[in-house]
């Protein structure tokens, strides 16, 4: 027989007490969809909610992969920038009073690609703001196991009055993009259209795979697991941006991120990422060349991430001492 197309029921049943032990979601085991990944989430809900012409808002810069699903429903984006304490909700305010929104896409914790977390006064506003103008808000939380300060910032589903968020996370960075188990939590309607939809893409999950996590769920492997990993994260957070600070400090600029997997640099004396990128790999050091960040191709864009969870102290010091060349480089 096949399984439920929600989603195991051992898995959602442990989920549901996950979300609410880590993030404060008060929900249970019917709440929940378990999807391929936040990006089968993210698709679902635009094929659902989305008609030609719809208005979405997201941040400038952004996630491309969630843009490009917006536009791919047929929606028109509206961007609006992002500062240190997220998405600026005096620009979002503006656009709703013109025109009507559908939909806003948000990534509040640890922003792709920025890093930065949306402020708490930001995210109780926005949820003002969504029942004032009657929108739907898309909280994509794909980073939220990985924080290394004392008190994260909850959810905004965690304090959802209004049944207007529809929260998408997933396993694929807490244990690996290869484990394509990613979840979404939304009011009960919703959620039925989106297990229908689910069910002709793809008739169930993996259902073995799905049992496996609920097992590593429930003897607490996944709670072990996220204490290490934060913990080695966190030092790797610093390591490099001690790094940093020692040689290139005059070179790049940066805020420290409170989580999540990278730092957002920018490069002070104006490079092209793309020609940083370019020598980098010559010399062997993949760096992002940020052509993606920005969905205004005409922005001139000077930063990028770097990722620093994967490499060791040594290879970290390695990766500063490339980049170091790569951007000396542009020099000549
Ligand atoms: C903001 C954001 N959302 C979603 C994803 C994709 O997540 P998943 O692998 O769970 O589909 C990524 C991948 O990096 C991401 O940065």
């Amino acid at each position: 027989m096949y399984g439920p197309e929600q989603g195991s029921e051992n898995l959602r049943t442990e989920l549901a007490h996950f979300l609410s032990e880590t993030r404060g979601l008060n929900v249970g085991a019917e709440d929940i969809l378990i999807t391929k990944g936040v990006q089968m989430a993210l698709y679902l809900t635009a094929q659902i909610l989305l008609t030609k012409n719809d208005t979405v808002i997201v941040g400038e810069p952004g996630y491309s992969g969630a843009n490009e699903i917006f536009e791919q429903a047929g929606a028109k984006l509206e961007l609006v920038p992002v500062d240190d304490d997220g998405i600026d909700l005096d620009v979002v305010e503006s656009i709703c009073k013109k025109k009507k929104i559908r939909l806003l896409y948000v990534i509040p914790h640890h922003h792709t690609p920025t890093t930065v977390t949306l402020s708490s006064e930001r995210r109780m506003r926005l949820l003002e703001m969504a029942k004032k103008y009657q929108f739907a808000i898309i909280e994509d939380d794909y980073d939220f196991d990985f924080q290394y300060s004392s008190s994260p910032v909850l959810p905004l589903a965690s304090a959802n009055y209004y049944g207007s968020v529809i929260y998408v996370g997933s396993f694929c960075k807490t244990i690996a993009p290869g484990i394509r188990i990613g979840f979404m939590v939304a009011p009960s309607n919703f959620l039925l259209q989106a297990t229908k939809l689910r069910k002709l893409i793809d008739r169930q999950g993996e259902h073995l795979l799905e049992e496996a996590m609920a097992n590593l769920l429930k003897n607490g492997d996944i709670s072990r697991h996220l204490k290490k990993a934060n913990k080695l994260y966190h030092e790797r957070r610093d390591e490099l941006c001690r790094l940093l600070h020692e040689h290139l400090a005059d070179e790049v600029s940066f805020k420290v991120p409170e989580g999540g997997f990278a730092i957002w640099i920018n490069y002070i004396n104006k490079h092209d990422p793309v020609r940083v990128a370019e020598n980098a790999a010559e010399l062997g050091l993949t760096v992002s060349n940020g052509i993606d960040y920005y969905h205004d191709k005409n922005f001139k864009n000077y930063a990028v991430r770097l990722g620093f969870a994967s490499l060791n102290t040594t290879e970290l010091k390695d990766a500063v001492d490339l980049l170091k060349k790569a951007i000396k480089k542009c020099y000549n």
